[in-house]
């Protein structure tokens, strides 16, 4: 008897895990995939909490059992406030669970949307020494109508030069949301033993 109730306390304890989803983005479809994390993470009895990478002072970062770390990429870079927050808390991150995804508009190609592949997810690897437990990346987004006319100018001519699209209309959502589910369940199984550099997305 003894042994069930020791056996149901920990698996409570596994499935209430607290977690913290910190992220940077310019245009917001980092934040549409942080909110999609929190909706399918919740579903599994966790708690989690989005919190813009510019306002995380006012969090009790040890409190969290797990911390997700998400960034997108604008002209080949993740938000310097990105790097700052992980060098300040490199001890804290590593001491939990933690992940980190990264997005940009290069993973829409199936050769370059693992990590491993990725150009971004392997130039961040070689910014930092933290090595999160899991990794992933997903495909952004493209709107053109919402860039402004240098911005717009640049990204036409990338794609151009990528034999992506360069309708100055096209608004593309490239992001794979069951990958995005799929990561959220490994994110909510994830343990802090055994650490080290998954490459799931
Ligand atoms: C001005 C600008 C520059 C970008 N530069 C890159 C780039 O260098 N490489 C890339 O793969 N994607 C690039 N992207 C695509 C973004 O990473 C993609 O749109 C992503 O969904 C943006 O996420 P956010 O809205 O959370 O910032 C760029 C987008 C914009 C608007």
């Amino acid at each position: 008897m003894k042994t069930v109730s020791v056996l149901k306390i920990n698996q409570r304890n596994k499935k209430m895990a607290n977690i913290l989803i910190l992220y940077s983005t310019t245009d917001g479809h980092t934040t549409k995939i942080c909110n999609r994390l929190k909706q399918e993470i919740e579903k599994n009895a966790n708690q989690v909490t989005v919190v813009a990478v510019e306002t995380f002072r006012r969090l009790d970062l040890p409190s969290f059992d797990k911390i997700i770390i998400g960034a997108s990429i604008r002209y080949g870079k993740h938000n310097k406030l990105i790097f700052d927050f992980i060098d300040s808390n490199l001890q804290l991150l590593e001491s939990k669970a933690s992940a980190f995804f990264s997005v940009n508009i290069v993973a829409r190609k199936p050769e370059k949307n693992r990590p491993e592949t990725n150009p971004y997810m392997r130039k961040f690897l070689k910014q930092t020494s933290w090595r999160p437990n899991k990794l992933a990346v997903f495909a952004g987004r493209l709107d053109y109508p919402k860039y402004n006319f240098l911005d717009r100018l640049m990204i036409r001519l990338i794609m151009w030069i990528t034999r992506g699209p360069t309708d100055p209309k096209a608004v593309i959502e490239f992001t794979d949301w069951q990958k995005v589910d799929d990561f959220a369940q490994m994110v909510s199984e994830m343990q802090r033993e055994g650490s080290h550099a998954e490459t799931d997305g």
